[in-house]
């Protein structure tokens, strides 16, 4: 530096206005449930464990061969069999391939949204109450305010909140089925909050990547049932204007490590995200395209795994039952959402105890600090170990 020169402005690590990553904080009671001399049964995290299924994994191998840039707007053939399955397994008809959009799972989705779409300061990003950290995150990274906004009442609030400090609200999140509660917004809540956003050019993105996991008659496939998506015809009219749906095949499909997942929904939006990715080298690489293609044409592993969950989950719900707990929501997803009453790191002190690993409802925000969560992902010699575990936790 030359002498008497101030120097350069001090540089403010991007990641200085994050929030600490949690699950570092739960290093300790990992350790004391690795302790169990049945080993560890790692509740926390919901990542798949189950083999990705063969259909894809032949599609990923066969596309080995892959010199070129793949496009960044995904292949047609990509983005017609995404419309294709929202019609078929979503009940959305006329999603135009043109408003489909792959992405590196959906996590770098939620986290750059905001800023893809050119929010900023002064702008509030509203998410659920309990949620999925990253929807915090990406607003943070964006240099916009997030706010907590559960429903019509709560966007209201956060609209009065943002316009007395002079912003505005510029996207609201909303994720169904939940992570964590497991609970699904019907078609009437989802239609309620498109009318309020629309009457104000307000962005709506849902993020439903547990939809093929429905559990309660409504929802659940098997039975018919189905998890109301953002594009239904029910609750936009079948005009998807200002609204973006967010689905990843990484938990129905055993696919989180591929990093496969798509948004869709308007056109011009999407045209939008587009025009930045290309310039930003975002590309989903092309042979996990053609295995994300591979495994939303495929329902069949989807179903299977679907029965694999149910079954841990029956068991997993049976033991919380009897140890006491009272499993809230959890209608649908990899989740559930349990409390005994007391403070959620008692309980995962007392989970760890017995060598179950479980994630405080803190992680989700202020109003999870009473429950658990308790994930589904782990395998059925695992979950076979969960009932002894609390046996002499009882109510
Ligand atoms: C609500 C929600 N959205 C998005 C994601 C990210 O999924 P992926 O990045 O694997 O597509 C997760 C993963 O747990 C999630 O729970």
């Amino acid at each position: 530096m030359r002498p008497g020169s101030p120097g350069p402005a001090p540089r403010r690590p991007r990641g200085a206005g994050l929030p600490d990553f949690p699950w570092d904080s739960l290093a300790g009671a990992k350790a004391t449930a690795a302790a169990h001399p049945g080993g560890l049964v790692d509740l926390s995290v919901g990542t798949p464990v189950d083999p990705t299924p063969e259909v894809v994994a032949e599609a990923l191998r066969g596309a080995a061969d892959a010199p070129g840039y793949p496009q960044t707007h995904g292949t047609p053939a990509l983005r017609e069999t995404v419309s294709a399955w929202f019609a078929r397994r979503r009940g959305v008809p006329g999603v135009d391939p043109d408003g489909v959009l792959p992405t590196i799972g959906s996590k770098e989705l939620v986290a750059w949204l905001p800023l893809l779409l050119g929010l900023g300061p002064g702008d509030v990003v509203a998410h659920p109450g309990v949620a999925y950290p990253t929807y915090d995150v990406g607003a943070r990274l964006a240099g916009a305010r997030p706010a907590v906004a559960d429903g019509v009442a709560g966007l209201a609030a956060a609209e009065e909140q943002a316009l007395q400090t002079g912003g505005r609200v510029g996207l609201v999140w909303l994720n169904s089925p939940s992570n964590p509660t497991g609970a699904v917004l019907e078609v009437e809540e989802l239609a309620a909050v498109v009318a309020w956003a629309r009457e104000r050019g307000i962005v709506v993105a849902s993020d439903e990547c547990y939809a093929e996991l429905g559990w309660d008659e409504r929802h659940d496939a098997a039975r018919g049932g189905l998890v109301p998506s953002l594009l239904d015809p029910r609750v936009c009219g079948g005009d998807h204007t200002g609204l973006l749906c967010v689905y990843s095949t990484s938990k129905q499909s055993n696919l989180a490590g591929y990093r496969a997942a798509f948004v869709a929904g308007d056109v011009a939006l999407v045209g939008e995200l587009l025009a930045v990715r290309k310039h930003a080298g975002m590309i989903v690489p092309w042979p996990v395209q053609v295995a994300l293609a591979a495994a939303l044409a495929d329902d069949a592993h989807v179903d299977a795994q679907r029965e694999r969950y149910r079954a841990r989950r029956d068991v997993v719900r049976t033991a919380l039952e009897g140890a006491g707990f009272r499993v809230d929501a959890s209608g649908a997803g990899l989740y559930l959402w349990a409390t005994r009453g007391a403070d959620s790191r008692t309980t995962v002190a007392e989970l760890a105890a017995r060598g179950v690993l479980a994630a405080p409802g803190d992680f989700y925000g202020p109003a999870g600090a009473r429950h658990v969560r308790i994930a589904l992902t782990a395998t059925d010699e695992r979950i076979a170990e969960v009932p002894g575990r609390l046996a002499d936790l009882r109510a």
